[in-house]
């Protein structure tokens, strides 16, 4: 059961044009996580993405076009693996196993508008041993990565967030939680 942790709207700074609301859900009542009091949000925040069932809806404020939204969605994953590589958070052999479903992922989006106001929503499955980590984008397809679909959620969040507002809303609800 998923409950809404927090939402915000993405604004492009350099125009200040709203160009969607995002919306982060998880099932914050799965037994396996554990969020202790001395870690910091960006640590809980991790937490949570790694154990529970999680889903990202963006709804967006004008028409746009797929084809837009997977050009940022696949800066935004390049971006974070080569930072990763960088910082020595990901490894190569992850780098490596990243690859085909990153090139999977920019074949999921048709050629069409997303219309103003109808919901994509992006899920992430919850961890299941043996088996790679879905990503559903509903409608669309899926890809299955640990890698990929663990970060594609997490860069929501890295910094101040992509939506600010969205990332304070979820460190403060995840702060209200008595675990
Ligand atoms: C996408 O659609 C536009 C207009 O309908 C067309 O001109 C363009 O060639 C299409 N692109 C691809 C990659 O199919
Ligand atoms: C948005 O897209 C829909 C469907 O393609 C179209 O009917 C509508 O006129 C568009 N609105 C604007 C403001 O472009």
């Amino acid at each position: 059961m998923l409950s809404l942790v927090g939402v915000g709207v993405r604004t492009v700074s350099f125009l200040r044009i709203q160009v969607y609301s995002v919306g982060f859900y998880a099932d914050l009542n799965n037994p396996k996580l554990k969020l202790e009091p001395t870690m910091t949000p960006d640590e809980k925040i991790r937490e949570i993405v790694n154990t529970c069932a999680c889903e990202i809806r963006i709804v967006p404020t004008r028409n746009t076009s797929y084809s837009h939204l997977r050009d940022a969605f696949i800066r935004a994953i390049t971006a974070r693996l080569r930072d990763g590589r960088n910082n020595g958070d990901t490894t190569e052999e992850e780098a490596a196993l990243a690859a085909s479903p990153i090139r999977k992922l920019k074949t999921l989006f048709p050629n069409t508008t997303l219309t103003k106001h109808s919901p994509l929503d992006i899920f992430l499955y919850p961890p299941t041993p043996g088996n790679a980590r879905a990503l559903t984008f509903r409608d669309l397809g899926s890809i299955e990565s640990d890698w990929v679909a663990r970060e594609f959620v997490l860069h929501y969040f890295q910094g101040d967030g992509l939506s600010p507002p969205l990332k304070k809303m979820v460190v403060e609800s995840i702060e209200s939680l008595q675990k």
